[in-house]
């Protein structure tokens, strides 16, 4: 397995990959890898004949209020695990070659960033669109993997390589969840032992709304009743809970097929992320 540093290293070794026809696999990470990001691994090593794993904490989608200084790092331990699982190359570039002096450039959809943790967290998918835009020009891959537990990222990042004809194939994998149903997550490190046995209820809150969809219930506001009420019930505090389109993650009146419900709580200062197909 190698590190690659430099933008200028990733692109030449890239380029000779394309030129013998090997497809490239990108799953772009922050690090802190646990059993999620490896499954995402998995995928693009199923898929693509070099693997490409990129490790890097974009300031640019933290606001000025979140935890980019306090977000988990272990370098060493995230190389032992991607070696483990078959990486070819580990891409870690640094902050200056990304965000040099006098950058200026940002990538922005207007309408899917309108929605639940776009409006929640102002700025946010414009750090990702521009560094993941920056990432693909950097390691050129013919396919990268997300994963469905930041369901309103995907969908961005789908809408960005259409909307501007890269050629690259954006593959969602599934959400990987603990024991409990807790989606894996770096920032469930936060958590103090007693946080994370309360965690559960983000799951659990979403499974609820999935057995009363699947039992007829159609009015989102009594699933979002009943998210609402096991989540504090908990003891956590809802950021947001919500009934979507899976396309255009508007709110629905009434649960449809492929309907979506997410979940944003805080538990104790940490702010967890998960969301479920509603039917089926
Ligand atoms: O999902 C993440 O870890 C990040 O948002 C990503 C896609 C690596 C961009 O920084």
């Amino acid at each position: 397995m190698k590190v690659i540093r430099t933008v200028s290293e990733m692109q030449a070794l890239s380029r000779s990959w394309a030129r013998q026809g090997t497809v490239i696999g990108l799953v772009p990470t922050m690090g802190f890898l646990h059993e999620g990001h490896l499954s995402l691994v998995d995928t693009a090593r199923e898929r693509c004949g070099a693997v490409v794993v990129s490790i890097f904490v974009n300031p640019m989608q933290f606001g000025p209020k979140e935890d980019f200084n306090a977000y988990p790092r272990n370098e060493k331990q995230d190389l032992e695990l991607l070696e483990a699982r078959g990486t070819d190359v580990v891409f870690i570039p640094q902050l200056d070659e990304m965000y040099p002096k006098g950058f200026e450039t940002r990538v922005e959809l207007t309408r899917l960033p309108n929605h639940l943790c776009g409006l929640r967290r102002e700025g946010h998918f414009r750090g990702v669109t521009t560094v993941v835009l920056k990432l693909f020009a950097a390691v050129l891959p013919n396919i990268a993997v997300f994963g469905e537990k930041d369901y309103q990222q995907l969908l961005v990042i789908q809408r960005m390589v259409r909307d501007l004809n890269l050629p690259i194939e954006v593959v969602a994998a599934p959400t990987v969840r603990e024991p409990d149903g807790l989606a894996m997550s770096s920032r469930n490190s936060y958590l103090s032992p007693e946080e994370r046995t309360m965690a559960s209820c983000v799951f659990q809150a979403l499974q609820r709304a999935r057995q009363m969809a699947n039992g007829g219930v159609v009015d989102t506001i009594m699933l979002r009743r009943a998210m609402t009420e096991i989540i504090e019930q908990a003891g956590a505090q809802v950021d947001y809970v919500a009934v979507v389109d899976p396309d255009t993650l508007e709110e629905l009146l009434l649960v449809k097929e492929r309907a979506h419900a997410a979940v944003a709580a805080f538990v104790g200062r940490t702010r967890l992320i998960d969301n479920i197909r509603l039917k089926g």
